[in-house]
């Protein structure tokens, strides 16, 4: 199984990963689950109808009977309805400031969870139990929120799980879409700390038909560039910043498709071609590289179909309404060169050229 550990200035927590992962509830989380005075998990449906007997076994030796509350499946989870019958239901379940909680499901489950534990009688502790393959990311770093209909993550705050455990037995059932959406966020990782790494990954025949084992590593080594990151910059005033790579122009591609058109980690795959023509033009990366990275995603069932299908009004709208906009210019992580990431502002006409160009290209492909 593997462990690292996240260090940050004032707590630290340990991620691990694999198959056996819940049975550290039995050994050494046996602690944190005795000195709480109750126990639940708040879980995504599909992931519980799946795989949550796997957790409650594990809680089960552990002498834990938890109160379990299910959440819509994915993305519907993360309102501020949800969020309030969340806590509506640890109140009417008496739960206290010594009381713990378990997110057993997806980022977006996850992102719910640490919330409303960030929130319930102003914090409670809470443990992140990831199903997914992007959750490698979102389960670590302590960002948490809820949406709002005028956007994304707009309500959050920022709480640390005490710790993170990743069964990745439960990772078999992920339809190829959220493998898909999963895989972009590793590669994210890769190309913002490592080129070695990135250029393996390029060249990887089961990328979004990983075997378990492989994986697991793989996941390792993305949430230790997290950590390594978050741990320099826990609030996302300087290097966390990097990990937005391909999310600029990312999000705006998921909010023009429609949230649920294409997934997270899809329109970031388009979102880091993007960047990749932002990187030849501020950086040292060669066109060829970019077209190299196009060719993979496309081999790999990723599309691009929306810079197609769209003007680029449509996705400035976004652009401009993103966190990391101010005054009419947009904040973009460029890389250098592969695992050298700066972030530099960028003029709307500038935007406009690039998504030009980028549409030149992927046509060129076709
Ligand atoms: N907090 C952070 O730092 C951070 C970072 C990245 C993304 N996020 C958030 O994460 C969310 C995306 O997370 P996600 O990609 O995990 O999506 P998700 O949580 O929406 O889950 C995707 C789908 O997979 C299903 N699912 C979950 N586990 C499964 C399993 N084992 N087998 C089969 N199906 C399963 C879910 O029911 C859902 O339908 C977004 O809301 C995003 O904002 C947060
Ligand atoms: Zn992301």
């Amino acid at each position: 199984m593997g462990k690292l550990t996240i260090q940050l200035p004032d707590v630290q927590y340990d991620v691990h990963i694999g198959e056996h992962a819940y049975d550290l509830f039995s050994s050494d989380y046996k602690s944190l689950l005795d000195i709480a005075d109750r126990v639940g998990i708040i879980a995504d449906k599909q992931a519980a109808d799946l795989h949550l007997s796997v957790l409650l076994d594990a809680l089960e030796n552990a002498g834990v009977s938890p109160s379990i509350k299910i959440v819509p499946s994915g993305e519907k989870c993360k309102t501020a309805q949800v969020f309030f019958e969340c806590q509506s239901y640890l109140v009417k379940e008496n739960f206290t400031r010594n009381s713990l909680l378990i997110a057993f499901g997806g980022g977006a489950c996850g992102d719910l969870t640490g919330f409303v534990a960030a929130t319930f009688m102003r914090g409670i502790k809470f443990v992140q139990c990831p199903t997914t393959i992007l959750a490698h990311d979102s389960a670590v770093g302590g960002k948490t929120a809820i949406n709002l209909p005028e956007g994304k993550n707009m309500v959050g705050s920022f709480h640390q799980p005490s710790v993170v455990l990743f069964n990745t037995k439960l990772l078999t059932t992920l339809p190829t879409r959220e493998i898909r959406s999963g895989m972009a966020e590793l590669i994210k990782h890769a190309f913002i700390s490592d080129a070695v790494w990135a250029e393996q990954l390029l060249e990887e025949k089961g990328f979004i038909n990983p075997t378990e084992q492989w994986l697991s590593r793989e996941l390792l080594k993305g949430i230790q560039v997290k950590a390594t990151i978050v741990a320099e910059d826990e609030f996302e005033h300087s290097t966390r910043k990097f990990l937005n790579f391909g999310h600029t122009f990312g999000h705006a591609v998921e909010a023009v498709c429609g949230f649920g058109g294409l997934s997270h980690g899809e329109s970031i795959m388009i979102g880091m071609a993007y960047s990749f023509i932002l990187s030849e033009r501020h950086g040292k990366v060669d066109a060829s590289f970019t077209d190299r990275f196009i060719r993979f995603a496309r081999k790999n069932g990723y599309s691009f179909a929306p810079v197609l299908e769209h003007t680029f009004d449509s996705f400035l709208e976004f652009m401009v309404k993103d966190k990391k906009a101010a005054f009419g210019e947009m904040n973009f992580v460029i890389l250098e060169s592969l695992g050298k990431p700066f972030v530099k502002k960028v003029t709307a006409e500038e935007c406009e050229q690039v998504f030009l160009d980028l549409q030149k290209r992927i046509e060129m492909g076709e």
